[in-house]
């Protein structure tokens, strides 16, 4: 079974999508690790409430960029951790962690990328005035938000929205599609041809917003 490390900054509602995943059948995955560089971030007490081991690496204690993503990779050490998700973890990774993690480092991000990357994503398409928007999960390479993208879903953004009532429209298909494109990975259906994930034996479209299909939902 895959072993997962999620790797958070605060609330960590993707976090508990995740380990609910794993827990209810529809992730073949465990959550072996949670990682967070905010110590006090509510993520920690989410994996706490499941028995899932953490570690607070705080990257103000660290010097460098290098230094912090030492410390980083010898938390995951001892955990043998198949696949790195980024789930609302707000530090940049450069190539010295992720050489050591090529292809085993996915991301969530609250918008329709290539637009919109960024700490901001979200806030900067509901400026930009969009009619839709949505959230995407990727591998991530050396850019920022620039990986291959494994599944993608479209929220409209409606006339009397404020930020933060499209924020949770996006969210609530975050929590639905983070699961979905692990799963993907756990039966190694999705693999990565170039600039483009392909995803084996994807199901029809049953649900137009949602590139591959979530069959998750399905359950
Ligand atoms: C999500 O919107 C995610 O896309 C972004 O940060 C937010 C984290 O939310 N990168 P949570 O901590 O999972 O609740």
């Amino acid at each position: 079974m895959l072993n997962l490390a999620v790797f958070i900054s605060g609330s960590g509602t993707n976090l508990q999508s995740i380990i609910d995943g794993t827990e209810n059948g529809a992730i073949d995955a465990r959550v072996a690790l949670v990682v967070s560089n905010e110590p006090e971030a509510y993520g920690l007490v989410r994996a706490k409430n499941h028995d899932i081991p953490t570690a607070a690496v705080n990257h103000r204690d660290y010097k460098t960029r290098e230094e912090f993503e030492n410390a980083l990779i010898d938390a995951l050490s001892p955990h043998s951790v198949d696949l790195i998700c980024l789930a609302g973890f707000m530090r940049v990774l450069t190539p010295h962690f992720l050489n050591r993690y090529s292809r085993k480092v996915i991301n969530i991000h609250p918008a329709l990328l290539p637009s919109f990357p960024g700490t901001q994503g979200q806030q900067d398409a509901f400026d930009y005035g969009v009619r839709f928007t949505g959230c995407t999960v990727h591998f991530v390479d050396d850019g920022v938000d620039t990986g291959p993208i494994i599944i993608q879903a479209v929220v409209p953004v409606l006339p009397d929205d404020t930020k933060d009532t499209l924020q949770k429209r996006i969210l609530a298909q975050e929590h639905i599609i983070y699961p979905q494109a692990i799963q993907y990975i756990a039966q190694g259906r999705a693999e990565i041809a170039g600039r483009k994930v392909v995803v084996r034996d994807a199901s029809p479209e049953e649900f137009a917003a949602v590139n591959p299909p979530a069959e998750i939902l399905d359950d």
